[in-house]
């Protein structure tokens, strides 16, 4: 039986991906910061709870000394939130708190499981959740997308570093889905110099104007279950149309065609009306 160890199995894609790995047969290491909250994993068989904040180096340590001692095949590093809002009104805690969860979180959690895979000549994978916002950026969530450019490049690098030991290092890139995020993982930073387009970008959410196309987390963990079983050694997974749009705008027709892509959208000019 294989095992998987999910970060942020508390909602959203972590508890889908669980959900779905599990009943597929795998053994499940489903972490999150309140496990004693959980009321639905709990009750599935070959799903074991464990703490985990990813920000607590000490947590993240002593959680992964517990997982391997029963072995474990696949890492998902899931857990992650999105700072939105105008950059210049960011305090440096606000960006310090994304970059350690969403980055150094991912980096803290997968560098013992190199070790791991390695000492233990286990031919282990890493699949990251990035972002179609790791492909190709939005406005108001620079930050955030500047975790998910990076984890997308690290995640490249590391393949290629550790395929000597036949670890693999995969990324799903998500486009929108239909979980909370939206109400429980976003950290809205409010600036009235950058309401105009905040409101612009709402509305065209709430129009359809901005093609946004929310996929459910059930089909996103289908894609996370292929990277950790096709065998193949593709680095990048799109998950969702928004996430094929946003590569294919980013790199099929270049970086030029989705700045004139945002611009329309958002009818940005130089005086920001
Ligand atoms: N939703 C989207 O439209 C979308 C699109 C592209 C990519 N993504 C990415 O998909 C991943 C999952 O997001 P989701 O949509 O499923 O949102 P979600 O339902 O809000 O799940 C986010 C998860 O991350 C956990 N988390 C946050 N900070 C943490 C920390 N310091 N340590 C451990 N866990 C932490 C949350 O735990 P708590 O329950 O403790 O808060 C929660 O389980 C994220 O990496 C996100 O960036 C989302």
């Amino acid at each position: 039986m294989q095992t998987i160890f999910i970060t942020g199995a508390s909602s959203g894609l972590g508890k889908a991906a669980a959900r779905l790995f599990q009943a597929r047969g795998w053994k499940v290491i489903a972490t999150m910061r309140n496990p004693e909250k959980e009321t639905e994993l709990d009750r599935l068989a070959n799903v074991t709870l464990l703490p985990l904040d990813v920000t607590d180096a000490a947590q993240v340590k002593l959680t992964i000394q517990k997982a391997i001692t029963s072995g474990v095949d696949v890492v998902l590093n899931n857990a992650g939130y999105g700072l939105v809002g105008g950059f210049e009104g960011y305090s440096d805690d606000q960006i310090r708190k994304q970059l350690e969860t969403n980055l150094l979180g991912v980096f803290r959690v997968s560098q013992p499981f190199v070790t791991y895979f390695r000492e233990q000549n286990r031919k282990g994978l890493v699949v990251t959740v990035t972002s179609a916002a790791g492909i190709a950026a939005n406005p108001l969530a620079s930050v955030y997308s500047a975790t998910k450019f990076a984890l997308e490049g690290w995640s490249e690098a590391m393949n290629y570093e550790v395929n000597q030991f036949g670890i693999r290092f995969k990324t799903v890139a998500p486009g929108a889905m239909n979980t909370d995020y939206v109400g429980r993982s976003l950290a809205f930073v409010a600036h009235d110099a950058y309401s105009p387009l905040w409101n612009k970008m709402m509305s065209g959410f709430e129009d359809g104007s901005t093609n946004v196309v929310f996929s459910e987390p059930s089909e996103i963990a289908e894609i996370i279950y292929q990277a950790a079983t096709d065998g193949k050694p593709q680095l990048r997974y799109l998950a969702g149309p928004d996430a094929v749009n946003a590569a294919r705008e980013r790199q099929e027709m270049g970086l030029q065609a989705h700045s004139e892509q945002i611009s329309k959208l958002y009818q940005i000019n130089e005086n920001g009306k």
